[in-house]
């Protein structure tokens, strides 16, 4: 869908920045907003570049690179740290080949940082776009990036 109907469906107010963009980034098989459409985006609205830009930049849901197929964040904030007894990124990162902020060559998967995702009490956790995991091991990491590289078949 291209970007301008999913402009159409919102009317021309500030207030549905953040709709616009998480409407329009769901959608795009790379699954970030790139340079032009932040223009597109902002034209519409009438707002500066740069406020498109900071909303994008603030929140860490939205990315200005292309990601993956499959988006995977790690919670870094203090409750999951502490509850932590496998260093969940180094397990990812071990398991796909990849560092933080890196997607893999076949374009499935992205791995990034997030900051808390509301599941202190259960940590660590980690989200895959739009599904929560909690209490991670390693074992429980290598068990469901099984079942992603599953889908990809
Ligand atoms: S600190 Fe990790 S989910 Fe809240």
């Amino acid at each position: 869908m291209l970007l301008k109907e999913v402009l159409k469906k919102y009317q021309r107010k500030e207030d549905n920045l953040i709709e616009i963009l998480l409407d329009y980034q769901a959608i795009k098989s790379n699954h970030y907003i790139s340079k032009e459409e932040i223009i597109e985006i902002a034209e519409y609205l009438s707002l500066p570049e740069s406020k498109v830009c900071s909303v994008l930049t603030f929140y860490t849901f939205f990315s200005d690179k292309p990601r993956g197929k499959h988006i995977i964040q790690v919670c870094k904030d203090v409750p999951c740290y502490i509850s932590s007894q496998v260093n969940v990124l180094k397990t990812i990162e071990k398991e796909l080949g990849i560092r933080v902020n890196e997607t893999t060559q076949n374009q499935q998967f992205t791995l990034e940082f997030t900051s808390c995702i509301g599941c202190c009490e259960a940590g660590p956790a980690m989200r895959i776009n739009d599904k929560i995991y909690t209490n991670l091991t390693a074992d429980k990491i290598k068990a469901i990036l099984s079942e992603y590289r599953v889908y990809m078949q």
